[in-house]
């Protein structure tokens, strides 16, 4: 794949990392350090999205401490708990703080849970949440593994008003077609990159560039050709040249309407 070099005069590309975790441990040392080094590589936004109440609050504070940098609070399936009214408020508060801008990362996680009590804990706090999002008028943003038929089933029934992303997209064309029809975006990151992705080139070629959010997941799954290293937001810029490559326009094209995306969705300000 040709990298397209910006030359001196051409307008500057901005990304915006719509999913990240520099709320993880991986991140602890070096946050400010990341986050620098993603602006310089245009990437001048970023999404921390929680997993639990400990890195939904952390997720708050980096917000509250960095420019360009917004947080999502909620509870991961794979976290799951029996949560109460307390927590509801907790994360509520949340959103009240500087540049807090979704419920997430919330849904459900079958590939790790095979437990059916455990998954039936797990749809009762994904469609607490989203009720919760649809108090605040808030987006949401799901994470579905190996449960496409329940996740797409939940968003029919409990999210109708509710706007979100199915974040790293893997289900199939029939399912990305029922959330497009839902109005919803479509998050693709480092694995569609990967050499043995077949299924989802085929499907973003078919998904409309103003439905697609470009996301990292770091530190986990580092796009080519940085896989198997710890992945960072500066890396999303290889996930959007590939999202050119596939389409057949310009990274610039790919950048400023991915950009125009997420300020769509989250309403990002600044
Ligand atoms: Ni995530």
């Amino acid at each position: 794949m040709d990298i397209e070099i910006v030359k001196p005069g051409s307008p500057v590309m901005e990304f915006v990392d719509t999913h990240t975790h520099l709320n993880d441990a991986k991140f602890k040392d070096d946050v400010k350090e990341t986050v620098e080094r993603a602006r310089q590589a245009g990437v001048t936004r970023l999404i921390n999205m929680g997993d639990t109440l400990a890195s939904s609050a952390l997720a708050v504070k980096l917000a509250a401490e960095y420019e360009g940098v917004y947080a999502g609070v909620g509870i991961h399936p794979e976290e799951a708990f029996d949560m109460t009214g307390r927590d509801d408020d907790q994360l509520a508060a949340w959103t009240e703080e500087k540049r807090v801008v979704a419920i997430g990362e919330i849904g459900l996680d079958y590939y790790w849970e095979k437990d059916p009590d455990k998954r039936r804990l797990q749809q009762r706090i994904f469609v607490r949440q989203i009720d919760l999002a649809r108090q605040l008028h808030l987006p949401i943003c799901v994470h579905d593994r190996e449960a496409h038929g329940d996740t797409l089933a939940i968003l029919k029934k409990e999210a109708k008003d509710v706007p979100g992303v199915m974040h790293c997209f893997s289900g199939s064309y029939e399912m990305a077609r029922e959330l497009l029809k839902l109005g919803w975006f479509i998050g693709v990151d480092g694995p569609l990159t990967f050499k043995n992705a077949v299924k989802l080139p085929e499907i973003v070629k078919d998904v409309p560039l103003e439905r697609l959010l470009i996301e990292t997941d770091a530190p986990y799954m580092a796009p080519v050709p940085m896989r198997g290293k710890r992945n960072e937001p500066a890396f999303v810029t290889y996930v959007a040249q590939k999202v050119a490559a596939i389409k057949g326009i310009s990274l610039a094209e790919t950048a400023r309407q991915t950009t125009e995306n997420a300020r769509e969705l989250y309403g990002l300000t600044d």
